[in-house]
């Protein structure tokens, strides 16, 4: 593998994609053994565009009944974390009663996922949890639990598999680093 260009930065091999797969097919057998005897399914509500990679393959592994729905929310410009989180667009509606699990890309500051689990609480969800192919624990020092995490990786920028750099790189199969 070798290095990477997106605009003016580089960036080197970081996660390999069977690496990626294998911690995604961990997380796809926890949510299955809590969740697939619900009486209604769950809703797997993906925060584009960053984690449609990452929810795209949990789905393939999960063999009960989900729904899956989306969501857009922004607070990052370029590599910086700029809060504070909007949301583009609207929740749906039939999130009302139902077990929300988040599929997100990544948890840094956190700040993403304790906007997204209060609005998602107080729009009526039944319960929510949260589930992040990968997590910076350096960064990260929320009381908000995270329920499932494929990864922990060291808090470095990264790219790739549908994380981005200035909209960049999310097509990348592995996962690059900030050189
Ligand atoms: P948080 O709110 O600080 O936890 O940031 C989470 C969001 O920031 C994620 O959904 C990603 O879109 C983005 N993000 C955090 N770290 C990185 C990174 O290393 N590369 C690309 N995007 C990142
Ligand atoms: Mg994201």
């Amino acid at each position: 593998m070798c290095s990477v260009k997106l605009h003016d930065k580089t960036f080197v091999p970081y996660i390999k994609n069977e690496e990626l797969m294998k911690a995604i097919a961990n997380v796809a057998e926890q949510i299955s053994a809590r969740h697939k005897d619900d009486p209604q399914p769950p809703v797997l509500l993906c925060v584009l565009n960053g984690a449609l990679p990452f929810t795209a393959e949990l789905l393939k592994l999960i063999d009960f009944p989900v729904e899956l729905h989306t969501v857009r929310l922004a607070s990052y410009s370029g590599t910086d974390s700029v809060g504070p989180v909007r949301m583009i667009g609207a929740l749906s509606s039939e999130l009302k009663g139902r077990n929300v699990i988040i599929c997100e890309d990544i948890v840094d500051t956190g700040k993403t996922m304790v906007f997204l689990h209060e609005l998602l609480l107080k729009e009526g969800a039944a319960s929510v949890e949260i589930c992040t192919m990968l997590l910076k624990p350096e960064v990260y020092k929320q009381p908000l639990a995270l329920d499932y995490v494929g990864m922990e990786i060291e808090n470095r920028f990264i790219v790739g598999f549908g994380l981005d750099y200035d909209q960049l790189g999310r097509n990348l199969n592995d996962i690059y680093i900030l050189e």
